[in-house]
């Protein structure tokens, strides 16, 4: 904490208000169906992006990026995206919605640090985002709920930045709690917590470190497919969403949208009865048929949904076969990212083992983090 505390001083000549910490997260089980109305299960991890605040006179915002060495400056009546600032858009973003929204805020002047790994799919983004909104939020007092804090920096993210995610991410930063898995409902935004500590089981994630070029535009097309698909279910029967049509429907659909098309739709459908069912599994403490479910969701994703890559395949195989792995699968978006890997603590040697080769056949490097499920965001100094 003193580092950033430090840089902030040294940066702007004055001790911060306060430092904001914000997690990431990994989805458990349920990808693609946050945009979808549909269930998630994720926890957020023991990996932050850390944003400290001092107040300004004027209108002004400036970041500071110490991991980039980058510096911004923007004016609060002159918010615009732009390519070249690149993760500043994100804290623009929020800094939007909040105007738009009519909140009263001014200048200030923050920096800006983490530990999440940029473009791994463990949510750095979501989480800056959500550091800035709670940021705001302590600084200028403003009377903002956590789950309306979810909706704004998801709305940051599909208005301005223009990824039309769903809100997962930046809810499981907002809300997340040490110790548990969050199951959540997209469409009501009900959510519970649920115990997630296993003796001797740990969550391992696999980061496959391949770039994730196309993902921006991959994931939007996914969505258009949803809506499309949709759109011909409605004809049939009511229903404002995939989750509120089964696999018979899906059935009647069939020639009357190209299959790939449809297919993605049953990934969703499917993936939906996946995450209620893993919730019940974990409640009943039973990681074999948790696990299960984890390698049915990642050939969903990989044969229906379409959204894994040979590196992340490899990944999972390899853990497959490994002895004491419940399950594993890709995990967020996909294209790259991560796994991830519920296994039994003596079982990790075998595993790392296993993965060895993975370098020379693909040639990224793979880090392996392990992660307790933490609590969302919070101020970590006043
Ligand atoms: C990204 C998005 C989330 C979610 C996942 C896939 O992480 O930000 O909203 O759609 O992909 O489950």
């Amino acid at each position: 904490m003193e580092y950033i505390v430090e840089a902030h001083k040294k940066e702007y000549g004055e001790e911060p208000l306060l430092i904001v910490r914000a997690p990431g997260r990994v989805n458990l089980i349920g990808d693609h169906t946050d945009y979808n109305d549909g269930y998630v299960f994720p926890m957020a991890i023991e990996k932050y992006i850390w944003v400290a605040v001092s107040k300004r006179k004027d209108s002004y915002v400036r970041f500071y990026s110490i991991d980039h060495e980058d510096r911004k400056r923007i004016n609060l009546q002159n918010l615009r995206y732009k390519k070249e600032d690149r993760w500043a858009n994100y804290c623009k973003g929020v800094l939007n919605v909040f105007n738009n929204r009519g909140y009263k805020i001014g200048g200030i002047n923050t920096t800006i640090t983490g530990n999440i790994p940029e473009g791994a799919g463990l949510s750095s983004s979501a989480a800056l985002e959500v550091a800035t909104a709670f940021s705001l939020k302590n600084v200028f007092n403003l009377d903002i709920s956590k789950v309306e804090m979810a909706s704004y920096t998801q709305e940051a993210e599909n208005k301005f930045v223009g990824v039309h995610c769903g809100i997962m991410d930046q809810f499981i930063s907002i809300l997340g709690k040490k110790g548990n898995a969050m199951f959540l409902d997209t469409r009501t935004l009900k959510y519970r917590y649920v115990p997630f500590n296993f003796k001797h089981v740990k969550i391992l994630i696999t980061n496959s470190n391949v770039p994730r070029g196309l993902v921006e535009s991959e994931y939007n097309d996914r969505k258009r497919d949803c809506e499309r698909c949709l759109e011909v279910l409605k004809e049939k029967k009511r229903g404002s969403a995939l989750r509120d049509y089964d696999l018979s429907d899906l059935g009647d659909i069939m020639g009357m949208l190209p299959e790939v098309t449809r297919k993605k739709c049953i990934h969703v459908v499917e993936e939906n009865q996946r995450v209620l069912k893993s919730e019940e599994a974990i409640k009943r403490g039973d990681l074999v048929m948790f696990g299960k479910l984890m390698n049915r969701s990642h050939e969903s994703l990989r044969d229906l949904y379409e959204v894994s890559c040979p590196e992340l395949d490899w990944l999972v195989k390899r853990a497959w076969e490994t002895e004491g792995v419940y399950g594993s699968r890709m995990t967020g978006a996909g294209f790259g990212g991560c796994t991830v890997t519920l296994i039994e603590e003596k079982s990790i040697p075998v595993y790392e083992k296993r993965i060895q080769q993975y370098e020379r056949i693909f040639g990224f490097t793979p880090e392996i983090y392990i992660s307790e499920p933490t609590d969302g965001v919070e101020v970590v100094k006043n």
